[in-house]
């Protein structure tokens, strides 16, 4: 059994693309872990889509063992020397998924706070920072990539500095790419993080830091032992949605595979085969407790679940149609399939007469929603019409009674309604002083609200917001990256939910009402979103032989419209001479002609897939 004073867990905390993978790789190869000629980049990185993109969506532990000698002079000999068992978590870097990086973070003591030497701060290195300080973790602030020309590690450590108010030599400085500096990490992980604590002796408690569904054996979970003891065979309970199961396996995960062992003690990260069948009984934040084996498991309330449990809500909505019409099975089996290893994804089916059969999916947030199309796309072969995304509205009704939408089209009817509550964001900008008037501008413009600015350095600051999720969920963090020359970063987080005087648009295509373009907009921007609308599909539909009226209406009342003018055939083409009242006739016959097939043009307009998707896009 591994003595609990020799273990340290930590994870690395990082604004996308600052390195951690590479880290990460070297740390498993310094430690013998993996050895040098096996090494293939970003080893935690698993999944295709991962490898692809270079992120990390996915968190894995990685367990290595460390021969120590202090490396420092030891006065007062600060730790001993000797084997050290060193449980590493990879954490994703996106805030769609915040709540699985603060569940990892509650696993660990320690925190790496890795910072790209060339950029310095992000907003996700800060709001990662905040939620390791919240979890009271020992930070580790160490600056990478300095092996780059442009690392400037004097300011960058003064960023640093200025934020968690720690001493300059406590900022290590690494290259990822070339080692330099690992050995000194290495020497500050065993030294600075403390060893877990936690209660051998104590009723077992288990901290599930992330579940999934594996083909063979079912539900399998990543565990933080935090007290007592859990065996093969021990009978368990999730304390939080009280599903019992039993242990079928246990043991350590190593980037070489799993390596099952006959018990887990306090203060050991690493997986449980649970048997399982359905990954929302065993799910992320959730406390695995058990009585002692072959005892049954304790009855709930003896045993404290470990804070944190939450039910995570999908926060945008959008509907996924297969571009064959025909492909609707396919798309159901694949959305269950991936489904089973993402208890936040929900879903429902749903038809639209211009699309088909698909389905309404709910989600975390934009990322999520992308991860989710790709892979469809991808591991399915599908091909995807995804309709423009939505909140979650909070529909209050004058019953009482309130109800979530999750489409334009179930919001019920205005004279049910008592008011309507959308998501609201905290929103943070990290971004060069250069920018700062333009992104307030943008800001603006989208109805955020501006709370403080805080300055890294001279020339970097923070600018606080508060913004409704609607408004930056389409097309805002690209708006973002285009006004600050791609040098801003940013980051959010639901905070509440406020009114929302918004009202249903339809848009209304040669007369006829096409659902799938049914959005919510604020009654105050109605014109201008309809405006926006009906332009865009003016240019996204092509012209038929007869005219195409293209209408905005909110209520009865129409507030925009566009014609689309009809592929003129020249019926005066064959008529000779100048007989003016002749051809005027023919026209006016023509008109006429025109006019009828107008009203009767309902279902006749081919409505191309893209004008779904250019539709909203500002
Ligand atoms: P996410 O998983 O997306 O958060 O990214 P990450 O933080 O894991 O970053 P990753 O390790 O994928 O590195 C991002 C890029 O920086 C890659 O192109 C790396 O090759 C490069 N990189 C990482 N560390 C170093 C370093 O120390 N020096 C140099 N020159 N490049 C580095």
């Amino acid at each position: 059994m591994t003595d609990q004073k020799q273990i340290r867990n930590f994870c690395i905390i990082a604004h996308i693309d600052h390195g951690k993978s590479t880290l990460s790789d070297r740390l498993l190869e310094f430690t013998g872990t993996v050895e040098k000629r096996k090494m293939q980049n970003q080893i935690l990185d698993t999944m295709e889509l991962e490898r692809e993109k270079g992120i990390t969506i996915k968190l894995a532990p990685a367990r290595m063992e460390y021969d120590y000698t202090p490396i420092t002079p030891p006065n007062p000999p600060l730790k001993r020397g000797g084997t050290y068992v060193l449980n590493l978590i990879d954490t994703p870097g996106h805030v769609d998924f915040n709540y699985e990086v603060s569940r990892s973070l509650a696993a660990v003591e320690g925190a790496i706070l890795l910072v790209d030497a060339t950029q310095g701060v992000q907003a996700q290195t800060i709001a990662n920072l905040f939620l390791a300080i919240e979890e009271d973790l020992e930070i580790i602030p160490v600056l990478n990539k300095i092996d780059l020309p442009a690392a400037d590690v004097p300011a960058r450590t003064k960023e640093i500095v200025k934020l968690i108010g720690c001493d300059p030599k406590e900022v290590l400085a690494v290259s990822g790419k070339t080692g330099e500096g690992v050995e000194a990490l290495l020497d500050a992980i065993v030294k600075r993080i403390p060893a877990p604590k936690g209660n051998t002796d104590a009723n077992p408690r288990a901290l599930i830091f992330d579940s999934f569904y594996d083909d063979y054996r079912g539900v399998m979970a990543y565990i933080r032992m935090v007290d007592g003891l859990l065996e093969k065979g021990s009978k368990i309970e999730m304390i939080g949605t009280s599903a019992r199961a039993e242990v079928l396996e246990i043991g350590a995960v190593t980037p070489n595979g799993l390596k099952p062992s006959p018990e887990f003690s306090t203060g050991q990260i690493g997986y449980v085969v649970t048997g399982l069948k359905d990954i929302s009984a065993c799910r992320v934040g959730d406390t695995i407790t058990s009585g002692t084996p072959p005892n049954p498991p304790l009855k709930r309330g003896v045993t404290s679940p470990l804070p944190g449990y939450k039910d995570v809500k999908p926060m945008v909505f959008a509907g996924m149609f297969p571009q064959e019409g025909n492909d609707f099975q396919k798309l159901r089996e694949a959305i269950e399939r991936l489904k089973l290893n993402d208890s936040a994804l929900i879903y429902e089916p749903e038809h639209s007469p211009a699309l088909g059969y698909g389905f309404r999916c709910g989600l975390l947030g934009m990322l999520h929603l992308e991860i989710l199309k790709e892979r469809l796309e991808r591991e399915f072969n599908l091909e995807l019409v995804v309709t423009v995304p939505s909140v979650a509205y909070q529909v209050h009704q004058r019953s009482k009674e309130m109800i979530i939408i999750k489409s334009p089209l179930d919001l019920p009817d205005p004279s049910h309604i008592d008011f309507i509550e959308e998501p609201w964001v905290k929103l943070d900008i990290v971004t060069p002083t250069d920018y700062v008037g333009a992104v307030m501008q943008l800001v603006q413009d989208r109805r955020g609200t501006y709370k403080n600015t805080e300055y890294l350095s001279e020339n970097r600051a923070i600018l606080h917001y508060e913004i409704p999720l609607s408004m930056i969920i389409v097309d805002f963090y690209d708006k973002l990256k285009g006004v600050t020359a791609g040098y801003a970063s940013m980051n959010y987080e639901v905070i509440d939910y406020r009114e929302a005087n918004v009202v249903r648009m339809n848009i209304l295509v040669a007369e006829d009402t096409v659902d799938a373009f049914a959005t919510l907009v604020y009654r105050d921007e109605a014109d201008k979103a309809g405006r926006r609308i009906v332009k865009s599909l003016k240019e996204s539909i092509p012209r038929a032989n007869f005219v195409i009226k293209l209408q905005a209406a909110v209520g009865g009342k129409i507030v925009a419209s566009e014609r689309i003018s009809a592929v003129r055939k020249d019926v005066t083409a064959n008529l000779y001479g100048g007989d003016v009242t002749r051809k005027r006739k023919l026209l006016e016959k023509q008109k006429k002609g025109k006019a009828k097939m107008l009203a009767h043009g309902k279902g006749k307009v081919n409505i191309p897939t893209n004008a779904y998707l250019n539709v909203l896009k500002r």
